[in-house]
């Protein structure tokens, strides 16, 4: 397949779980994949699995809420591979809580990784684009954007920003060919959901209340979520815009 032939994309949260997914299957669609994340390990591993499938990937371990590392990635990017054509901002953290139990140290955490990290990447790579004469990107809310769930103030407020700067970049942007979208995605089976779970008193039950809770009756797979992420950043959605896309097996309806 070749939906992503000769286009080069930054994911970043590529490690584990839906930037894991996407950054396997952008590369089966014949993208070269610039994967960023924490865990310099887990990235090496993805791009160790790309390269033996016959892909092309670099490793970029980086903490993208910090200016000077996004600022070296989009060089490093740029050096290695010549441009950018996708940017999928996806990292992020799931902080649990009710606001009176959320510390101020929480709050700006997640603002920061959640928020932050898109507006650091962007404000880089949009240059990029305007040089080049188009681009995508691609960022990750959540359905807890569209829905409120319990316990996750701070969480659905940044993924609720999301939204709005997803909607005010893809306005401005419009005429330069440069789309942005957003996924609003429900609950996906990834490793950060399992160690949610882990930190439950009772985890088995805890996890039967979280699948109860899903219309389908199921949890979402991140293989799931990156085929709508191959849809949005690629030309088949080239008349898409500034939409929040859910895949949330209907927890937003
Ligand atoms: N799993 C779900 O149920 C779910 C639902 C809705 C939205 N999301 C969103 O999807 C995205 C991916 O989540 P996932 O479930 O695949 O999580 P995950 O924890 O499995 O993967 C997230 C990756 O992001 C990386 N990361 C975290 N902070 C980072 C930072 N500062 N710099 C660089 N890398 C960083 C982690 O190391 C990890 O590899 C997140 O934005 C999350 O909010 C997840």
């Amino acid at each position: 397949m070749n939906r992503l032939e000769g286009k080069v994309a930054i994911i970043t949260g590529a490690a584990a779980g839906i930037g894991r997914a996407s950054a396997l299957l952008f590369a089966r669609e014949g993208a070269k994949v610039a994967a960023v994340d924490l865990d310099a390990n887990g990235i090496q591993t993805v791009v160790q699995e790309i390269s033996t499938a016959g892909g092309e990937a670099l490793a970029l371990p980086a903490d993208v809420a910090t200016a000077d590392a996004v600022q070296q990635v989009v060089r490093a990017v740029l050096g290695h591979f010549g441009r950018v054509d996708i940017l999928f901002n996806n990292a992020g953290i799931v902080p649990h809580g009710k606001i009176h139990m959320t510390t101020e140290a929480d709050w700006d955490r997640t603002m920061t990784v959640n928020l932050k990290s898109m507006y650091l990447l962007c404000h880089e790579v949009v240059p990029v684009f305007l040089r080049q004469g188009g681009g995508v990107i691609l960022n990750t809310a959540s359905a807890t954007a569209l829905r409120s769930v319990p316990d996750r103030a701070a969480y659905s407020t940044s993924k609720g920003a999301v939204l709005a700067l997803t909607r005010s970049m893809a306005l401005d942007y419009v005429r330069d060919h440069i789309r942005v979208n957003c996924l609003c995605p429900g609950t996906v089976d990834t490793p950060s959901f399992r160690q949610r779970m882990a930190a439950f008193p009772d985890p088995e039950e805890a996890l039967r209340q979280f699948v109860a809770r899903q219309p389908m009756g199921r949890l979402g797979t991140a293989d799931e979520v990156a085929k709508a992420a191959l849809y949005l950043v690629s030309d088949e959605a080239q008349f898409v815009t500034g939409v929040a896309f859910p895949i949330d097996g209907g927890m937003a309806i």
